[in-house]
């Protein structure tokens, strides 16, 4: 099998604003390994999901809980990478949120910065991945780190990161000192679309795609151009630009919105209680975000959402209409699809309008969202066709492509061979690779799909 070529263990970390995942090659290794395992609050192991959640609590007698392990008692800090970035830089709707300024005044409560927690997430994420990974005392002498940023943010957020790294102890863990690399979010993402939906897609040289990585706060885009097919070369045609949108922020949206219709059509009378923000976000949870908003297309006319009785006395079901919800992902949707349309623009005016890009390959979270996927599609002119991730474990990939940065795998392509399915989601992929149409070995890996976000339960 030809291999990672240098004597170096790359590992790819991705710090997502709402979910995080890590991912590694041995000397040897051809195909990148993205964790699966995360420990849980019962210290039961999950080992479904390749991303895990960018959360932190912490007790107060300071334990810090991180990912699958936060616990709701302790008031979890969130979205703490936006704090990375100062606020006069954020958007309108970041900055005036509610959610926003509760991780505002939270971090400052306790008296961390952005970059504290960033170094608080990332040392107990790292730990984790050292104690799986097991690697031995030679491959610990030579690491090297591959981390993405979102398109367009400062340079001041390199430093900070670095430093985050630093202070979490991860750049001491080898003797010499990690080295450390940065990519934009989008050319990872590029590198790991281009490369699995080449066969899907069918590109030929010359043609051109943009690729979108709209993700739970940051929307980023990047053009490529196809040089050549086989091996897979690509060029970048046009920059990466990026932005902060609201996407988070539409659950907080809809539990406004619920309070309004709870207070619009309360029986008269009725005994009001107070609920909990924490009842509040675990109940628009489920019934927002895994019901309604992940798959929203465009073509419902209502849908019923039930309201408990202790609530106010009184069960009843509210109608949250097809408006309601076009209403809160409105500002967020046109982000993306302004975004897309820019660099849409940018490869007319580079061709003189003699060339269209022939794809938009949209990953990221909010590419799972049949309504978004529509939307752009109506708005994007031409022939240019939007695509995505149908069955493929994201994560997985986009961590691939991070790896792929830095190392050689050119002309490297995977055919997916068989995948297995549990209850909604895909469970595993069996693949093979090959370079330059070589067959070079078969892989396996265990994986889970997006939209079930859920803990494994343990088993007692
Ligand atoms: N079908 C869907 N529709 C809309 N949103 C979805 C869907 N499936 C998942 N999401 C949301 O996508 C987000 C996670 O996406 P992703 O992992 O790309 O974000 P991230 O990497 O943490 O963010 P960023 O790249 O902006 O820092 C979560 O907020 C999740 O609720
Ligand atoms: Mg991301």
């Amino acid at each position: 099998m030809a291999a990672q070529p240098s004597g170096v263990v790359i590992v790819a970390i991705d710090f997502g604003t709402t979910y995080s995942g890590i991912a590694f090659a041995r000397p040897g290794d051809l195909v990148p390994k993205a964790l699966h395992t995360w420990p849980s609050r019962s210290s039961h192991v999950s080992a479904k999901y390749s991303k895990v959640p960018t959360a932190l609590s912490i007790s107060p007698d300071n334990d810090t809980q991180w990912g699958y392990g936060v616990s709701s008692e302790n008031e979890p800090f969130v979205l703490f990478k936006l704090l990375l970035v100062r606020q006069d830089l954020l958007p309108q709707t970041v900055q005036t949120s509610p959610l926003f300024r509760d991780i505002q005044k939270k971090s400052a409560l306790v008296g961390m910065t952005g970059r504290a927690l960033a170094s608080a997430y990332l040392g107990k994420l790292w730990q984790h991945f050292l104690s799986d990974a097991r690697f031995n005392e030679q491959e610990r002498n030579e690491m090297q780190l591959a981390i993405t940023i979102p398109a367009g943010w400062p340079e001041s957020v390199q430093a900070d990161m670095t430093a985050a790294l630093r202070e979490a102890g991860i750049l001491a863990s080898t003797p010499g000192g990690c080295n450390v690399r940065f990519f934009w979010e989008p050319q990872a993402a590029a590198h790991a679309m281009i490369l699995d939906l080449n066969q899907e897609c069918g590109f030929e040289a010359d043609d051109m795609a943009i690729v979108c990585d709209c993700g739970g706060a940051t929307v980023d885009c990047i053009t490529y151009k196809i040089e050549s097919v086989s091996p897979l070369q690509t060029r970048e045609v046009v920059g990466s630009a990026g932005r902060l949108y609201g996407v988070a922020f539409i659950r907080a949206g809809f539990i406004l919105l619920l309070k309004e219709k709870m207070a619009a059509t309360r029986p008269p009378g009725a005994l009001t209680v107070a609920i909990t923000d924490a009842e509040l976000e675990a109940f628009a949870e489920i019934q927002w975000d895994q019901k309604i908003f992940h798959p929203f297309s465009g073509d419902e006319l209502y849908f019923p959402v039930d309201i408990p009785a202790h609530w106010d006395g009184e069960s009843r079901t509210l109608r949250f209409y097809k408006a309601d919800i076009v209403n809160l992902m409105a500002s967020a949707v046109r982000d993306v699809c302004d975004l897309v349309m820019a660099q849409h623009q940018a490869v007319s005016e580079m061709t003189k309008h003699a060339q269209s890009p022939k794809y938009v390959l949209l990953c990221g979270g909010f590419s799972g969202n049949p309504y978004l996927r529509d939307a752009l599609q109506k708005r994007i002119p031409g022939p240019t066709k939007v695509q995505w991730y149908e069955d493929h474990d994201y994560g997985r990939l986009h961590l691939a492509c991070e790896i792929t940065l830095s190392t050689d795998v050119q002309g490297i392509e995977l055919e997916v061979l068989a995948i297995s399915h549990a209850g909604t989601g895909v469970d595993g992929i069996e693949f093979a690779v090959r370079r330059n149409g070589a067959l070079l070995g078969r892989e396996s890996a265990r994986v889970g799909y997006y939209a079930p976000l859920a803990v494994e339960e343990p088993t007692t």
